[in-house]
């Protein structure tokens, strides 16, 4: 251990830590503006600076490793002087419209600004005009970089997090930049849309494209029938912009808010997960069975799940000789979105026409994803508009709902009924999970032989996850699978994916199905939920997703009642013909820069 003194009051700490950790461990908080929980240390911004006695100069707090008999202060005059100059540098290069500005109020250096007491700029405002332009030609992220303070924690996450390096530090002096590729736009390069870049950009300088006044615009319209559906990592994290602690499960408040909100229809996600579990299990079931009983060579297996559109996009680009592997399956946002303009309206006598399709989603790849031309099959865009869970709060709070206060609902029957099964889609394992407990029951006749349906080893925080199960006592009609081991592995985060990918590209993995989320610990850390975001945070979403699975009433895909309804009334049977029409889409290479 190592003993040091913090504005006077006595420490120890484990060697190596650095003094921010250190002044954290005593309730001293020193600002950051460049370091961030989940990436390598820069050290660029200099705002964290302390004083040490007997130093010349101040030091970072975030990037010094603390040492015995150090004496750190804080709070000194000269600290405060020193990073109050930082600020105002900071600002003076800033295109600062705080009143107009999408982080107004939630902005890591507006915060700053006003502790630092800030008032006109002592420095010259250096914004040039051309500058403020910013680069929306993406429909899921926007760049604004005369909102950038070149903190770097975008590419770190972009480069540590991502692996995609789509966004590099470009020129110098007075000319430097974040930028891309050339410096083509966000939607010509590799970008993913994940929109984790988003979650930790100090600044508005990265946000997600907002949609908000549509969805406004279309609920007043009394032509139209506003059906809303909510991804399952939404109801775990939703509460945080709302005056909620982190893994605080506001389910019923959300669907109570919804309807405040004015939808004609307040519908979940959750039954498309189900939905995806019935087509993804069947569509794995069948290829084994290709490969294993019918021994056709051309079988592509091990089988991808498709359900993350940043993951989707990333193969693209990156693996595009590997696309054959991806399940067929749509996620379940625009299962939802083909059924909501054909299956739903025939069944309430509404002119699908008039249908418009909200979906709030942890995601900003969704935005996209809603876009791609392959998205229409129902004969319109499936689903009209993306809101991320941030703007669902943003709703509430214009719409003046006391969202504490809200008494629990539920949501609307057909296509609103879902089981636990599905609610787990929103953390890294839950698509594996929910998938085994119906395939092995489909298989077998007889439960998964894991403790309360929970099958533990395909929960939990490592990038990268393997589990295998042995498959014993088929019935007749999968006696070929009869002492088959069936092999898995999971990844969460694009870098963790890579890893998976190129022992798939290089034949080093015997695996038969993989789980990828783009998302560190999937939708629940996904790029549209509230910020910040950290390891800590999404712990405790992760414990609130696993706790709704375990209260709810039923707990597998194939249990759902509503499933059953559509299939006889609808779909026919898994992968048949209107499912193929519907619910099932194919991928495309796309280039690397
Ligand atoms: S990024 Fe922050 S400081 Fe800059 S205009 Fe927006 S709210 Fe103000
Ligand atoms: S875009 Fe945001 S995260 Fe990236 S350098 Fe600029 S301020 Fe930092
Ligand atoms: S959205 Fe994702 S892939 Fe795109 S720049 Fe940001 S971190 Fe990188
Ligand atoms: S937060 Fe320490 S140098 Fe930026």
């Amino acid at each position: 251990m190592v003993n040091l003194k913090i504005n006077n009051i006595p420490v120890a700490v484990e060697e190596g830590t650095t003094i921010l950790d250190a002044a954290r461990k005593l309730n001293f908080r020193i600002p950051t503006l460049c370091y961030h929980p989940d990436l390598s240390i820069a050290g660029n911004c200099r705002v964290c600076v302390v004083e040490v006695k007997g130093a010349r100069l101040l030091a970072a707090a975030c990037a010094t490793p603390v040492a015995d008999g150090m004496e750190v202060m804080t709070n000194s005059e000269k600290v405060r002087s020193a990073r109050k100059h930082v600020v105002e540098l900071l600002l003076s290069e800033h295109n600062a419209d705080c009143t107009k500005c999408i982080k107004n109020g939630k902005c890591e250096l507006q915060e700053l600004a006003s502790e630092y007491r800030i008032g006109d700029h002592v420095f010259l405002d250096l914004v040039k005009e051309e500058c403020k332009i910013a680069d929306i030609s993406s429909p899921a992220i926007a760049k604004d970089d005369s909102k950038c303070i070149r903190c770097q924690r975008c590419v770190r996450t972009c480069s540590e997090l991502q692996n995609v390096n789509a966004l590099a530090v470009i020129a110098k002096g007075d000319h430097q930049h974040i930028g891309t590729f050339l410096d083509k736009p966000m939607h010509e390069v590799v970008c993913t849309n994940c929109g984790q870049c988003i979650n930790r950009c100090p600044t508005a300088a990265l946000s997600e494209r907002t949609y908000i006044d549509q969805v406004w615009d279309a609920i007043n319209d009394p032509e139209k029938h506003v059906v809303v559906q909510t991804a399952p990592a939404v109801r775990i994290a939703l509460g945080e912009e709302l005056g909620f602690d982190p893994g605080v499960r506001v389910t019923g408040k959300m669907v109570a808010a919804l309807r405040n909100l004015g939808f004609n229809s307040v519908l979940d996600t959750d039954f498309t997960a189900d939905l995806t579990i019935m087509e993804e299990g069947t569509e794995l079931l069948t290829r084994l069975k290709l490969a294993l009983v019918d021994k056709k060579e051309d079988v592509a297996l091990p089988m991808f799940t498709s359900c993350s559109p940043g993951w989707i996009k990333y193969i693209e680009h990156m693996y595009p000789t590997l696309l054959n592997n991806l399940s067929t399956c749509k996620s379940p946002q625009q299962m939802f979105g083909s059924l909501a303009k054909t299956y739903y309206p025939q069944k309430k006598g509404i002119d699908p026409k008039n249908i418009y399709s909200v979906s709030i989603m942890p995601c900003t790849a969704k935005k996209f994803e809603c876009e791609r031309p392959e998205m229409r099959d129902s004969g319109y865009q499936d689903v009209d508009v993306v809101l991320t869970t941030r703007e669902l709060a943003m709703m509430i709070k214009q719409a003046g709902i006391d969202f504490m206060k809200l008494e629990d609902q539920k949501c609307d029957s057909l296509m609103g009924d879902s089981t636990g099964a599905a609610v787990i889609f929103g953390a890294t394992g839950g698509v594996m999970e929910a998938a085994i407990r119906t395939a092995y029951e489909i298989v077998t006749g007889r439960e998964i032989p894991f403790e309360n349906l929970n099958i533990t080893p395909v929960r939990g925080m490592e990038g990268v996850k393997e589990a295998s199960l042995k498959i014993e006592g088929c019935v007749p009609d999968w006696s070929f699978l009869e002492g088959a081991e069936l092999k898995v592995a999971i990844a969460h985060g694009l870098a963790n994916a890579k890893i998976l990918m190129d022992a798939v590209r290089d034949g080093k993995a015997a695996y038969h199905f993989i789980e990828v989320m783009a998302c560190p610990g999937g939708c629940l850390g996904g790029g549209g939920q509230p910020i910040p975001t950290s390891l800590e945070i999404r712990q405790k979403r992760t414990e609130a997703i696993y706790a709704e699975d375990e209260g709810m009433p039923v707990r597998k895909s194939h249990e759902n009642p509503e499933i059953t309804q559509i299939y006889e009334e609808f779909l026919g049977k898994p992968l048949g013909h209107k499912s193929h029409e519907l619910l099932h889409t194919h991928y495309k290479k796309r280039e690397r820069y």
